[in-house]
């Protein structure tokens, strides 16, 4: 089922991301695609917040990677995996920081995921968010790729 939401300002973009990353499990990967400024980071720290992530949460403009901290609903570790590819270059850049295994521990958020489809785990989350009428508005469609349940 695709959940299809409007958002009006940054604050709601995150408290909607809060309540979806409560229903994320260890593993899973949420494909994020839309213009810059479109908010995708807005939406990563509300994913982190529902995994108690306390470090500060931002694009990682000079490693391809972020790695944060969180806990899971037992109270033991999970770790938050961060990537944005906007400045990719190349899919050899992915491998050689292992993105593959950092794709299967944890949970991945990935910005500017359509850069780079083929990198993608088959069972995902798609989250695409566009710029609405007015500066404040976002539309926000997620949905659940190859039967993630
Ligand atoms: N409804 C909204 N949802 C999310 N962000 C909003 C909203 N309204 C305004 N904003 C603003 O839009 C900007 C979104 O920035 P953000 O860094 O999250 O975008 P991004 O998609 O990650 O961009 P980039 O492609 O540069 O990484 C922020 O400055 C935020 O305050
Ligand atoms: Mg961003």
């Amino acid at each position: 089922m695709i959940v299809r939401l409007t958002t009006r300002s940054a604050a709601e973009t995150m408290a909607a991301a809060t309540a979806f990353g409560r229903t994320l499990k260890r593993g899973d990967c949420v494909a994020l695609m839309g213009t810059l400024g479109a908010g995708k980071t807005q939406f990563v720290k509300g994913v982190c917040t529902s995994f108690e992530v306390h470090e500060p949460v931002a694009s990682p403009t000079f490693v391809l990677m972020n790695r944060y901290s969180g806990s899971d609903d037992a109270g033991a570790e999970l770790l938050v995996h961060h990537f944005d590819l906007y400045r990719v270059a190349s899919e050899e850049e992915l491998f050689d920081i292992g993105m593959p295994e950092f794709l299967t521990a944890g949970i991945s958020l990935v910005e500017w995921a359509d850069r780079f489809p083929s990198l993608l785990p088959a069972r995902r989350y798609d989250v695409r968010m566009e710029l609405g009428e007015e500066p404040q508005i976002r539309r926000i469609e997620i949905e659940p790729v190859g039967a993630v349940t």
